[in-house]
């Protein structure tokens, strides 16, 4: 998709603003007219925004219950329909999606707070991952895509075991001075 900076997306100190790794996302895929978008952590929305703005059926959820607040409010500022709920990965999630979309949480630390929700990845720095891969089948339809951003920071071993067994294709990457973030493409 190509990143539409003139896009109206208010902020909140507790909610993860469109950052680089964002806008790589948004940058990393397209999205055809009709295909039902699930993105999980929607953060201000802007994401979630872009897939409508592109023709996209939109659903999007987070477990912060401000980011799902500010999401509906960039939402109608910007005149786009999207269902907004908030939910840890799928647990308020019905139905089936061609594509699932998840800007992971993904650096090794274990921080608390809703802003820290965006990047305490635990341990591992895999966070909700396996959930997500978990419950991929169940959520997505048969060839249907979960995309998903990570970091070289994450435990690679934990990363490459979770995604063992599934086919998966990097759309692209982006090295930063003290890791590197990648766009992966998992087709179900
Ligand atoms: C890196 S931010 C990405 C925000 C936005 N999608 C973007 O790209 O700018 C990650 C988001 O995931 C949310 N999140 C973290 N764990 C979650 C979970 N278990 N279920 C749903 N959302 C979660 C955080 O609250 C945060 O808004």
């Amino acid at each position: 998709m190509i990143y539409n900076p003139e896009l109206i997306v208010e902020r909140d100190d507790e909610v993860y603003p469109p950052s680089d790794d964002s806008i790589l996302l948004i940058r990393s895929f397209d999205v055809r007219a009709g295909e039902r978008i699930l993105e999980i952590g929607c953060g201000s929305g802007i994401v979630s925004m872009h897939c409508a703005l592109n023709g996209g059926v939109v659903t999007c959820g987070d477990i912060n219950k401000k980011a799902a607040a500010l999401t509906k409010r960039n939402m109608e500022l910007n005149s786009m329909e999207a269902v907004v709920v908030e939910t840890d990965v799928y647990s308020n999630i019905e139905g089936r999606l061609d594509t699932v979309i998840f800007n992971l949480p993904y650096l090794p630390v274990k921080e608390e707070g809703g802003l820290a929700l965006a990047w305490s990845g635990g341990e591992n720095g895999l966070g909700p991952l396996p959930a997500l891969m978990e419950g991929a089948r169940e959520h997505v339809v048969p060839g249907g895509r979960v995309i998903i951003v990570v970091s070289s920071l994450m435990d690679q071993n934990a990363l490459w075991s979770v995604l063992e067994g599934f086919d998966v294709r990097i759309l692209s990457e982006l090295p930063l001075f003290f890791e590197k973030i990648s766009v992966l493409k998992i087709i179900l």
